[in-house]
């Protein structure tokens, strides 16, 4: 072993690693995961306004990952701000923000080429609002937060990083006859313990995770919530990541990641059941309220933005300003919606939803 915590480590093997992968708990863990995927993707396409998921649950994963690197704000804050991240006040909810722009690059740029090196150079740029290449230079490490001491040192020169990348890229679109799950996870891993980037390495590693879900036509829209199980078990995600690296413990990491895909993707299922029902009782206290039949328009950018302007009603029931706030207003008197002043803006709150968006769904088992 040629591994040191304080020395770049150049010897890090290529992808796949020389071992048994595909071990029967991996296989059966993968059967798992796979028909909790697959009932999520069925979730996301039954509901009748997709939209309402893409709106929200991207912005949930944003929170959860950011904050897996003490990036913190409040759910609130994002969806105040979820159509602005200009006007957001904390240098956090915007950064929050922008990694939710780039999952949705990320998603576009897959559309029209395979993940690469070059996928991950662009959301990690999206993230920090400025082009992030590979690291040139050396002195990136991961540390203890309080002693500063090193824990893992990735490894240093450009061309050994973009050599390494070129192998990780390599693997994720020929890997044989794994299973894209596995794939994923080994492909985790490689890509953390190359850490390409001075800043954001995690991150991007996580939008990268849900992009090859749906490369392999998994999962069709972003909204696996992934990194709430990564920040409810972080430290273990922290201890399972240096273990592969120090005592090549592939299956317990495997594993762990598995079991947080099948986990995430059945609460997100039941999320969606939620979201459903609640949709159907607010369209009965609904109706009748509003003149003029335009409860399916209202009723859509209600979920659409659980935090809504008067403007994002004019704009999506094609009314006048006075039609939308009178609406507004009345929603506003029967209870279903609440409304806020943020700076010289009149914001209604669609507080039921808020709170289901936000509370811990749990998982089957
Ligand atoms: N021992 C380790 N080996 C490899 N990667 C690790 C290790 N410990 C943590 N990581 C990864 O490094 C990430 C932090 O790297 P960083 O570049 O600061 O990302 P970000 O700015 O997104 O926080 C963690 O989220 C984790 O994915
Ligand atoms: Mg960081």
């Amino acid at each position: 072993m040629t591994w040191t915590a304080n020395k770049p480590y150049n010897e890090l093997p290529p992808v796949p690693p020389a071992v048994e992968i595909e071990t029967r708990k991996v296989l059966k863990a993968t059967i798992e995961a796979r028909s909790a995927l697959s009932a999520l993707d069925q979730a996301s396409q039954r509901i009748p306004n997709p939209t309402i998921l893409i709106n929200t649950l991207p912005l949930l994963e944003a929170q959860a990952s950011s904050e897996v690197e003490n990036i913190v704000t409040t759910a609130d804050d994002l969806f105040k701000f979820a159509n602005d991240e200009n006007a957001a006040r904390s240098p956090e909810t915007k950064e929050t923000l922008r990694y939710r722009t780039a999952l949705f690059r990320g998603m576009e740029s897959i559309r029209s080429r395979p993940i690469s090196t070059n996928t991950a150079i662009e959301v990690c740029s999206i993230i920090h609002s400025r082009e992030m290449p590979i690291r040139r230079l050396p002195g990136t490490y991961i540390g203890n937060p309080v002693t500063q001491a090193a824990i893992y040192t990735p490894p240093s020169g450009e061309a050994v990083i973009v050599d390494k990348m070129a192998n990780w890229e390599k693997f994720i679109h020929s890997h044989g006859d794994l299973d894209p799950l596995v794939v994923m996870a080994i492909a985790h891993y490689q890509f953390e313990a190359i850490h390409p980037f001075t800043d954001g390495n995690g991150r991007t590693g996580r939008i990268l995770n849900i992009l090859l879900l749906i490369e392999a036509g998994l999962l069709r829209q972003p909204i696996l919530y992934l990194s709430r199980f990564i920040i409810r078990n972080r430290a273990e995600y922290y201890r399972l990541l240096l273990d592969v690296t120090t005592s090549g413990t592939w299956e317990e990491w495997i594993l762990f990641m598995l079991e947080g895909l099948r986990q995430t993707a059945e609460s997100t299922v039941n999320k969606i059941d939620a979201i459903s029902a609640l949709q159907s009782t607010t369209t009965e206290r609904v109706r009748g309220l509003t003149k003029g039949g335009a409860n399916a328009d209202l009723l859509a950018v209600l979920f659409e933005k659980p935090y809504c302007r008067i403007a994002d009603v004019m704009a999506s029931c094609r009314v006048s300003r006075p039609t939308a706030t009178s609406w507004l207003n009345a929603l506003v008197d029967a209870g279903v919606l609440t409304d806020i002043r943020v700076g010289r803006e009149r914001l209604f709150v669609n507080v039921e939803f808020f709170q289901l968006l936000t509370r811990a769904e749990q998982p089957e088992s």
